[in-house]
């Protein structure tokens, strides 16, 4: 029998994502230097954080992956590192707009793809924290993001619509783009609705000229934390760096 599912409020995926928040903090510990990611769900996870610093008297420094992350860890009176004072991350924790069965991303949504990916890549691990929306089969329906450089974007899609078969889109819009923290703009393209080899797809375009950084994280990512029907599951990597 083929069981329907009410549609989900937003109350009802918002405390989803903050139980999945709340939930990925579990793999913080007293004295990790801790990437703090960017978006909607992993918000909860720097807010508690934050309370455990207040309550527990936990020891940790973040490592903010973008200027709004920044800002509200700064409100929190969570102590911050620079990534270039940061001896080594220990974790990452972040959120992502898709991720498959071998724990690839789409991220970018947010437009901080670039710096979650420094310090991603700069981490011992990375968990991603998320709600069972952004789990697919195959990555692609989501459009991918690409952090362009500001003067050149248009040439740059150019280059990009030359491997895309859907719409490549300036963020924004060409009267008021979207710029980052990094003063690019961002292409949103739709690859999908399947992209079949993530690996290869995000060489392709990071060897195009005005590229700054692909939301495609492959190999990334050791454990997903993620919020279904009430429950959170943590599905760790197999062969990843949190076994
Ligand atoms: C920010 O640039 C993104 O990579 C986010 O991590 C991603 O968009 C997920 O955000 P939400 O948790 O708000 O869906």
């Amino acid at each position: 029998m083929h069981v329907r599912r009410p549609p989900r409020g937003v109350a009802g995926v918002e405390s989803l994502k903050e139980k999945a928040g709340v939930s990925a903090c579990g793999f913080v510990t007293d004295g990790m230097v801790v990437g703090l990611g960017t978006g909607s769900t992993v918000r909860y996870t720097i807010i508690e954080l934050a309370r455990r610093i207040r309550q527990e008297d936990l020891k940790v420094s973040g490592v903010p992956t973008s200027e709004d992350t920044r800002q509200l860890a700064e409100m929190l009176e969570i102590p911050l590192l620079e990534i270039q004072d940061a001896k080594n991350l220990d974790l990452t924790i972040d959120g992502a707009d898709e991720f498959d069965s071998n724990f690839d991303l789409i991220k970018g949504g947010g437009g901080a793809l670039t710096r979650e990916k420094i310090v991603a890549l700069a981490s011992d691990a990375m968990v991603v924290v998320a709600d069972d929306s952004k789990h697919v089969g195959t990555l692609g329906a989501f459009p991918l993001p690409v952090e362009v450089d500001e003067m050149t974007w248009e040439s740059t899609r150019k280059g990009i619509s030359a491997l895309c078969p859907g719409e490549v889109s300036l963020r924004g819009g060409t009267d008021d783009p979207y710029v980052t923290d990094n003063c690019g703009h961002i292409l949103d393209c739709s690859f999908g609705p399947t992209i079949s080899d993530p690996a290869a797809l995000e060489a392709k375009i990071r060897s195009i000229g005005g590229v700054v950084e692909a939301g495609l994280f492959v190999g990334i990512c050791d454990a997903v934390v993620m919020a279904s029907h009430g429950e959170v599951s943590t599905l760790v990597k197999s062969g990843g760096r949190l076994n």
